[in-house]
């Protein structure tokens, strides 16, 4: 009892802490009130205005070349736009923006040795509003630090252009509904570019689950596990080393849609099932504070200790439907990368790394022969079809070649995309769902719902009905 009592104060104190406020992404928070965030939490699930229709199903009309320009050429942008130019003359490359000049400069020569000629923006903070002014771009495509995700897509609808926007595309409850609302207000696109719904294991499992082979599917298993601590702690590993900075100010699930995004596909969500209701909890940090012993004393993290997020995030989703789904983030610890992938219905269970399947309830894993020729009979034919394309064009075992395949193949046909802004948000908002749960004691926060109850509406995802 004492226990409980302790617990039960600490979540009211808890509930009053800014930092609820910081997830909500309210102006303000650093003097939020006790009312004003048990007042936020609860407006959550509360009903909003639109500001225009939804844009579930959207349709552009055909385009035959798509003008695609870049904001962020790093890491990851740097990969997108190779990939891009392998897709001419389906798409072009009309423009590319970094802040530093340099790799602004070494993606436009990659893109001028691939026969196209894009205009460079660099050099300062706002070189791509700048760049947006521009007439001749439809498509923009965003992989920039997670800070600039919302604020670049909200701007770039704004100028008439659509957006595909770099995981996750948002990190606030507030910043989810600004993209829901600016894609409903402008009638444009705002896909975020969940590249492992587009992987040979998860489009076959898709196949699976859409022809009945796991029966009537009850919970799932997703993560992001992947040790990241050199590449977090190194001065040149990203840009002003932003990936770690969030490791001090935030808890939660940080980077939950690569795990979940396929797991959402599997179980409809928001095409017939919805997130209801989340907890999270993390363990203790100790691995990037042991790790900033060993880097060089020159770096701003050597000897840092203050990282509010724990190594481990381990989130629990129950979903309208009744399913519950596990999130878990790690980059911290020395683990083997992993993005669980499992899945459990009524006939079949499937988890990966390494992928096995058990079927009616057998104690044991079919072999790796049997499990291989499941897979071949329901692989998804966009993975056939694109064969020779992927083993030239790759990108993470070929997933990303066939994301931007298929984005650029969409507004060329003119058919809605796979992915919407509503999904984008909902995978999205557990990042701060989970920091607002882990604030208040790991007590249940419920999502908002995006889709204005449009989510009860079955139907297909694109990549099953069109391809
Ligand atoms: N889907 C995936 O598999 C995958 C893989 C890696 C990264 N990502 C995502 O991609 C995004 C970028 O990550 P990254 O690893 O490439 O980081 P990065 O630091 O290598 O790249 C970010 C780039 O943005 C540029 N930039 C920063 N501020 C800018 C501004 N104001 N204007 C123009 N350019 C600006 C930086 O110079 C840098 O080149 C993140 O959202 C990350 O989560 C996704």
């Amino acid at each position: 009892m004492e226990n409980s009592k302790s617990n039960f104060d600490r979540r009211k104190f808890l509930k009053s802490s800014a930092l609820v406020g910081t997830f909500l992404g309210l102006p303000g928070a650093a003097a939020f009130g006790q009312s004003d965030a048990d007042k936020a939490i609860d407006n959550l699930t509360a009903k909003r205005p639109s500001y225009g229709k939804s844009v579930i199903g959207l349709k552009t009309s055909p385009i035959e070349q798509v003008k695609v320009a870049f904001i962020g050429v790093g890491n990851r942008g740097s990969g997108h736009v190779k990939q891009m130019a392998a897709l001419y003359p389906k798409a072009i490359i009309t423009a590319i923006c970094d802040i530093r000049e340099a790799y602004a400069q070494k993606s436009v020569d990659l893109a001028n040795e691939m026969g196209q000629n894009p205009k460079m923006y660099s050099g300062k903070e706002e070189a791509w509003k700048e760049m947006l002014q521009r007439d001749d771009i439809d498509l923009v495509i965003i992989a920039t630090p997670w800070v600039d995700h919302v604020p670049m897509c909200v701007y770039a609808m704004q100028q008439g252009k659509h957006v595909a926007v770099e995981v996750p595309a948002a990190y606030t409850v507030e910043d989810c509904w600004k993209l829901v609302d600016t894609a409903e207000e402008t009638q444009r696109n705002c896909m975020m570019l969940e590249n492992v719904c587009y992987g040979d294991e998860e489009l076959t499992l898709l196949q699976m689950v859409n022809k009945g082979y796991f029966g009537t599917l009850t919970h799932g298993e997703a993560a992001y596990i992947h040790d990241l601590r050199e590449s977090m702690f190194s001065k040149t590993g990203y840009y002003n080393q932003w990936r770690i900075r969030h490791h001090i100010k935030y808890d939660g699930n940080l980077y939950p849609t690569h795990g979940l995004g396929p797991v959402a596909q599997y179980m409809g969500i928001n095409r017939g099932d919805r997130f209801g209701h989340l907890v999270s909890m993390s363990s203790l940090e100790a691995n990037l504070s042991e790790y900033g012993k060993t880097v060089e004393p020159d770096n701003e993290f050597y000897k840092y200790t203050d990282f509010k997020h724990g190594d481990m995030n381990t989130t629990l989703i129950k979903t309208a439907k009744g399913r519950t789904i596990m999130v878990q983030h790690d980059v911290a610890s020395p683990r083997v990368y992993s993005r669980i992938n499992a899945l459990s219905g009524t006939n079949a269970f499937h988890t990966g790394y390494p992928s096995r399947l058990s079927v009616n309830g057998k104690h044991e894993w079919l072999t790796e022969e049997e499990r291989a020729e499941v897979f071949q009979k329901y692989k998804h034919p966009i993975w056939n079809k694109l064969k020779d394309e992927i083993a030239k064009n790759g990108g993470h075992g070929g997933m990303d070649f066939v994301m931007l395949y298929r984005l650029i193949d969409c507004y060329n046909k003119g058919i809605m995309l796979d992915q919407d802004v509503y999904d984008a948000a909902d995978w999205s908002v557990v990042t701060p769902l989970s920091g607002i749960s882990i604030q208040t004691g790991n007590a249940p926060v419920k999502f908002p719902d995006f889709t204005r109850g449009k989510w009860q509406e079955e139907r297909a995802l694109g990549i099953m009905a069109n391809v």
